[in-house]
């Protein structure tokens, strides 16, 4: 880490604040943005928050009830504040450029409750260039050791009736679709109720959204409210009154209804508010990343970016199943499962996929259904349901991993635990000594159902930690971890690198089990909502995109092409090809495409960007001179000049062209596409024509 420039300034003036009588406010600033904070006459705290002269956050108070009936939200009084300046940068184990600037000045606001038992609470505010972030601090002290808080009251009081990228407020499911809409109109309950393939949904407040929350203003700003580095603490949810635009925090309850317990000192995470003027600032911002902690891991020479396949996508068709047997009680004389001949994690079956995996330059092989549980996972809330380490009898895990390993391919591990976390903490150790013995280098891990420990939701507080224990233990054991229905990231993956991706959001599995899918735009909103926080495994790469389900009103919502263009505009260091290996075999010059892409890069360039419209991306491989670029549209077809201005002057590349056909449509015609080649330089200005639902992608490699 190269630090630049750290300097503490102890304000000489605190104290002369602190004697005057009335409201005070002190500001900090950083370019466009300055934020303010304020100490009321009734010595609540507030903030504001102004972007190049335009109010983004009006006067929005800060502070907390807690379950012993007391409050830490007015009678303050500022008994000191200290600044510092920060501009430093930081090398990532794996991300989407190598080296990050964290530039910002802080503000720390000494208070203390004028009335007994005179609590003490500091507040930090970072001041970055694209926005803010603050937190609470709760000092050591005599009258708050343990305690509870029962409601967060930070407040975010918005400057009008945005246009909002929204999904519901749910403690246990981020898997909606998004709407976009006013803020006054939102309401989540009809979309809760309606929406029947998410499997568990609990939004008791109607008019509560999930952060990152992504607006639009009318005069032109992109503000996105999310949170970093949340550890040890429930998930910010935002609770919106529709007629003054004033958003609260509305913490993820846990069995009992408290939000937090809590041990001073000790801190809250950061609440963030990214803003600019430009759509495509939003998705460049380093703020949430900036926010979090150094990795915890020394040694990240076995973490390691990477594609992989799957016996996955054949049981999300309907092709095979996961389970071995048709129920529980299909057994035979002596008590042993009858095999349906439909389980997909068969020893052939994986090998066949190895073999595909060995030839196309893809690193790992996923396999789900492996182990011994699958006839009755889901839906009953039971503990005991996987033990992690039992095959079924037709997968032969020794022969599997000496059969990937002299194919140079690394095989990768399932765990789903169906909501049981108390089963999967008992069995943690067991299973990552099973990986480390069979050589898996990643686990897949999912928590579909209802949370054990009753009554805990999978935003909480418990299963929070839940899942960063689990990143831990997967470090302890050098194993690299993808999470389904975790909490929603919020950068922990600078801390903990192994922690490489999570899905916590509505996957492209959604168009293989339901009728609705995803809607041509979803994946123009996913990167300014759900992947603020960190990457997602959102499983591109369907080529067959019509009739692969014996449901033919199924299908993918979007052409070939944007499923090739999604490697480059939904970023993950763990990438998927999920189609089916003989759905790649009858289109191999498409496919050359997966082949070739990159998971771990130097640069990016968000070229241009509009929530729910268009995303174009430019993304240059790590230690190569060769650049990917992604173009997605929505629903409408699009036309674009894309100026490779970020090449190197003066050097010639050849481009291949993976673009919608002419003809092609989403709906109609998603397979047609046409590939061109073409030597480009840094003068080039390559026109793109994205088909309705359609994208664009564009492998650029440096000729010598
Ligand atoms: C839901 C996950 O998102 C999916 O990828 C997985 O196949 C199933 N759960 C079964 O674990
Ligand atoms: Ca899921």
């Amino acid at each position: 880490m190269r630090k630049l420039l750290i300097c503490l300034l102890f304000l000489p003036w605190f104290k002369n604040i602190a004697a005057a009588q009335g409201q005070k406010a002190i500001s900090v600033g950083m370019n466009k943005v300055k934020l303010e904070f304020i100490l009321d006459k009734e010595g609540r705290p507030a903030y504001t928050m102004q972007y190049d002269g335009k109010p983004v956050i009006l006067k929005s108070l800060l502070g907390f009830t807690l379950n012993d009936n007391t409050a830490l939200d007015k009678d303050f009084e500022l008994t000191g504040t200290d600044k510092k300046q920060v501009d430093e940068s930081w090398k990532p184990v794996w991300g989407e450029v190598s080296q990050i600037r964290n530039h910002y000045e802080q503000l720390t606001v000494h208070l203390k409750q004028t009335t007994a038992p005179n609590r003490l609470l500091n507040i930090v505010f970072r001041v970055f260039e694209d926005g803010v972030g603050f937190r609470y601090e709760f000092p050591q002290q005599k009258n708050l050791n343990y305690f509870v808080v029962s409601n967060e009251l930070t407040e975010f009081s918005l400057t009008g009736n945005h246009k909002a990228f929204w999904i519901p407020g749910d403690y246990d499911s981020n898997e909606y679709t998004y709407t976009t809409s006013k803020l006054s109109e939102i309401d989540n309950q009809k979309l809760v109720n309606g929406s029947t393939d998410i499997a568990v949904r609990v939004a008791p407040d109607r008019y509560a959204v999930q952060t990152p929350l992504m607006l639009k203003s009318n005069d032109g700003l992109y503000i996105n409210i999310h949170e970093a580095a949340l550890v040890n603490y429930s998930s910010l949810q935002l609770h919106v009154d529709n007629s003054t635009y004033k958003l609260t925090a509305s913490l993820v309850p846990d069995a009992v209804g408290n939000k937090a317990y809590l041990h001073a000192p000790d801190h809250t995470p950061w609440r963030t508010i990214i803003v600019s003027n430009k759509a495509a600032d939003v998705l460049a911002s380093k703020l949430i990343l900036n926010l979090n902690e150094p990795s915890v891991i020394a040694n990240t020479s076995w973490i390691k970016p990477m594609k992989f396949v799957g016996v996955w996508w054949e049981m999300q068709i309907g092709k095979s199943t996961w389970s071995y047997a048709k129920s529980t009680d299909t057994l035979d004389a002596k008590g042993q499962l009858i095999p349906s001949g439909l389980h997909g994690a068969n020893t052939a079956n994986v090998k066949r996929y190895i073999d595909f995996a060995a030839k196309n330059n893809i690193q790992g092989v996923l396999v789900e259904g492996w182990n011994v549980g699958w006839e009755d996972w889901f839906g009953f809330w039971k503990e005991n349901v996987f033990d992690f380490v039992t095959p079924y009898p037709d997968f032969n895990v020794s022969e599997i991993t000496s059969y990937a390993a002299s194919k140079g391919v690394k095989m990768i591990m399932h765990n789903e635990t169906s909501g049981s976390a108390t089963n999967y903490e008992r069995q943690l150790d067991t299973a990552f000594r099973f990986m480390n013995k069979f050589g898996y280098p990643s686990v897949k891990t999912g928590y579909v159902g209802k949370i054990i420990p009753r009554g805990e939701h999978h935003d909480g507080q418990w299963m929070v930690n839940h899942y960063v224990r689990v990143a831990q233990k997967a470090a302890d054991h050098h194993v690299m971890l993808d999470a389904h229905e975790p909490v929603r990231p919020t950068g922990l993956q600078r801390t903990y690198p192994n922690w490489m991706a999570s899905e916590a959001g509505r996957g492209n599995e959604y168009n293989a089990f339901t009728n609705t899918g995803n809607p041509p735009e979803h994946e123009t909103i996913m990167p300014f909502t759900r992947l603020m926080g960190g990457p997602m495994d959102y499983t591109p790469g369907i080529f067959k995109l019509k009739g692969y389900s014996s449901n033919l009103e199924r299908q993918v919502h979007t052409t070939l092409a944007k499923q090739l263009a999604l490697y480059i505009t939904m970023y993950s260091p763990l990438q998927m090809a999920a189609d089916l290996p003989e759905n790649y075999q009858a289109h191999p010059d498409a496919f050359q495409f997966i082949k070739d892409v990159a998971v771990d890069w130097d640069d990016t360039q968000v070229l241009e960007a509009e929530p729910g419209d268009y995303i174009t991306i430019a993304r240059k491989a790590k230690g190569t001179e060769n650049w990917f670029i992604g173009s997605i549209t929505d629903e409408h077809a699009r036309e674009t000049t894309v100026p490779l201005s970020f090449l190197t002057q003066g050097k010639k590349y050849e481009a291949i062209i993976y673009a919608d056909a002419n003809n092609a449509d989403w709906k109609l015609n998603p397979e047609a596409y046409q590939i061109s080649h073409k030597i480009v330089n840094s003068k080039t200005k390559l026109l793109l024509k994205l088909a309705p639902g359609g994208g664009s992608a564009i492998s650029i490699k440096l000729l010598d």
